[in-house]
């Protein structure tokens, strides 16, 4: 068990209350969980009933999701649980606070994912007018985690936002920077925006976000099986980042630039082709479990 716990808050990436409560034995706690419709399509149980006879129509699949982070809610800590909204890429704000407005009252610890989008941001400043706590996801760039801080700017709760690291390695771009940067853009700032470090695909990520000073990291419990067979390390003052792929090229630095966070959140320009990716593949996770209409 963990004896000498991070500063960084550690958080269950994952759609199976099994899973974080076995992750809770063995490493003794879990601040947090996040959750997604690709994460809620593996869900065992859910895996299981599509795989046998109709699949869910779309109120079983919200019912499901319900009672999956009803589950999770007292196995987990201040963290959280985050709960994302069913958007696609023509989803008005709306649409996706009248989700957010409904999911906040699943558990009293929840928190309402929405996507680093022009409609996600005016979302984000709504729900936190209205005291819901938001978990800005899908975060792949300085002027995404910029906008969120200035569109959530007034918000009484700690507002997450959570750049993806693993999935900018992917295209050869060195994800870690990305964390690097938003924390260093916070800096001085009225700290009411957290990093939450998502995407996190290995011990070398996780180490560099505690080693960074991120305020949060969701982790897939594989990972952190790996973490715990290791002896839970953790960084020291000369830790070194390798920033190199799976298969050990090395990752192209993200640059810093210096930003104003005092200037309205639409002057910020969120699109990123990756998000809108990201949508996309929630979508199709999503719709894989639903029941075709005839
Ligand atoms: C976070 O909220 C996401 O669920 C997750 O970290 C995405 O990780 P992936 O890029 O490995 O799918």
């Amino acid at each position: 068990m963990l004896t000498n716990k991070p500063k960084t808050k550690l958080l269950v990436d994952g759609g199976d209350p099994e899973e974080t409560l076995r992750i809770k034995g063995l490493i003794g706690f879990v601040d947090g969980q996040t959750t997604s419709p690709s994460l809620i399509a593996k869900n065992p149980d859910i895996q299981r009933r599509v795989a046998s006879g109709p699949q869910l129509s779309e109120q079983e699949e919200k019912d499901a999701y319900k009672k999956i982070v009803q589950s999770i809610s007292p196995l987990v800590g201040a963290a959280g649980v985050s709960i994302e909204v069913f958007a696609d890429l023509s989803s008005r704000a709306e649409e996706m606070l009248a989700q957010g407005q409904e999911m906040f009252t699943w558990i009293p610890n929840a928190y309402v994912k929405y996507p680093c989008t022009h409609e996600g941001l005016r979302a984000a400043e709504m729900s936190v007018q209205q005291g819901i706590r938001v978990n800005m996801t899908l975060c792949f760039s300085q002027d995404q985690a910029a906008a969120v801080y200035a569109a959530t700017r007034g918000s009484k709760e700690p507002v997450y936002v959570s750049p993806f690291v693993g999935r900018l390695d992917d295209q050869g771009e060195d994800g870690m920077d990305l964390v690097r940067n938003i924390k260093k853009m916070y800096e001085g700032s009225d700290g009411h925006v957290h990093v939450l470090a998502a995407s996190i695909r290995s011990i070398s990520h996780l180490l560099c976000s505690f080693f960074l000073d991120a305020e949060l990291a969701t982790v897939p419990s594989k990972v952190l099986q790996e973490w715990a067979a290791a002896g839970f390390p953790l960084p020291d003052r000369n830790f070194t980042y390798k920033a190199v792929d799976a298969r050990g090229n090395p990752l192209k630095p993200i640059p810093y630039r210096k930003v104003d966070l005092n200037v309205p959140w639409d002057t910020f320009d969120p699109a990123q082709e990756l998000t809108s990716k990201g949508i996309q593949k929630f979508v199709a996770d999503y719709q894989s479990t639903l029941r075709r209409s005839a």
